[in-house]
């Protein structure tokens, strides 16, 4: 059987079908609306989700500066304070999918329209979720020649908590995931290597869930705008199971495809998994006279070239 007879549900037919863990198997890919699919996956079902929702961007008022983003059967237009709405149901249902002590990072970005500044935040806080952090994703790109702002060459990622009881802290990440700090520096996926108009880089997906359900036990990961299904790879390259859902047949048709092969995206698996290798330990610093105070990133960076001038 081939990963699309194994895995995949059109939306249509799951009328009398509610998902639950035990009916999951590996996993499910579902074509149909996020909000309508969701409804139909049982509560607290989900441990990680990862999602780079449709950002809004009223495409067709954008000038030359940007280069517009065209998916295949969606418009990403809608009328901002609808969006907004649209993305606190989604938000708030995939909460109640989600098990107490679960995640969800959401990937987006500050943006402007007719001058006035939207911040994810805005609607953010009007979920249920509580907010655990800001991820700053410095994705590395040129900026254009011209701009009215400073060029826009960072997204955000949401760090999304559902509490066990009241207590909103949760539990602590391990040190070697702790350390790749609060901006995260990347370049987005090669457009030639994936026709997707806006697909994650494999690594960003696969630091969320290894952060989060490390290797060892086997948990459920959800992408509720699936695309090319980066999140799903990621998830199955990982031994996890994975909810994928997108109105586009043709992406999943991509991301069947990639699941098909997916052990050849394994060395950029291998690649993060590297970034948390312990070299040396403080035992061993310690022993050789080397630094054992505060961690500093050792990571080459553009901005500590720009100040050791
Ligand atoms: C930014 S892309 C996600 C890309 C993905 N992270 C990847 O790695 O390829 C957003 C996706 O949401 C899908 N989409 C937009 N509105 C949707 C809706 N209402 N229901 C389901 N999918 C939707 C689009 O088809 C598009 O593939």
């Amino acid at each position: 059987m081939n990963i699309a007879e194994q895995h995949l549900l059109k939306d249509n037919l799951l009328e009398n079908i509610q998902i639950t863990a035990d009916t999951l198997g590996d996993g499910h890919l579902i074509e149909g609306d996020t909000l309508n699919v969701l409804s139909k996956i049982d509560d607290d079902v989900v441990n990680v989700g990862i999602t780079s929702p449709p950002y809004n961007k009223q495409e067709k008022h954008k000038g030359w500066l940007v280069k517009n983003v065209v998916y295949d059967v969606y418009k990403d237009a809608m009328p901002e304070p609808d969006y907004q709405q649209n993305q606190v149901d989604v938000l708030n249902e995939i909460y109640r999918i989600t098990a107490p002590g679960g995640s969800f990072f959401y990937n987006h970005k500050i943006r402007w329209e007719k001058g006035n500044m939207y911040h994810p935040m805005d609607w953010l806080r009007k979920t249920v979720w509580t907010v655990k952090q800001e991820i700053i994703w410095d994705r590395m790109i040129a900026g254009n020649i011209r701009g009215w702002r400073f060029w826009q060459v960072e997204e955000r990622i949401y760090w999304l908590y559902k509490p066990i009881g009241d207590h909103l802290i949760g539990k602590e990440l391990q040190s070697c995931d702790a350390k790749l700090t609060s901006i995260w520096r990347g370049v987005p996926e090669n457009g030639r290597k994936n026709p997707h108009p806006a697909p994650f880089p494999l690594w960003l997906p696969a630091r969320m869930i290894i952060s989060i359900l490390g290797t060892e036990a086997q948990g459920i990961v959800l992408d509720p705008y699936l695309g090319s299904g980066t999140t799903a790879v990621a998830a199955k390259l990982l031994g996890h199971k994975y909810i994928g859902i997108d109105r586009s047949e043709a992406y999943m048709e991509m991301t069947c495809d990639r699941l098909e092969k997916a052990q050849n995206e394994m060395p950029k698996i291998h690649e993060e998994l590297a970034l948390r290798d312990v070299q040396t330990t403080f035992k061993e610093r310690k022993s050789k006279g080397k630094n054992v105070g505060k961690y500093r990133n050792t990571v080459d960076d553009k901005q500590t070239k720009l100040f050791e001038r």
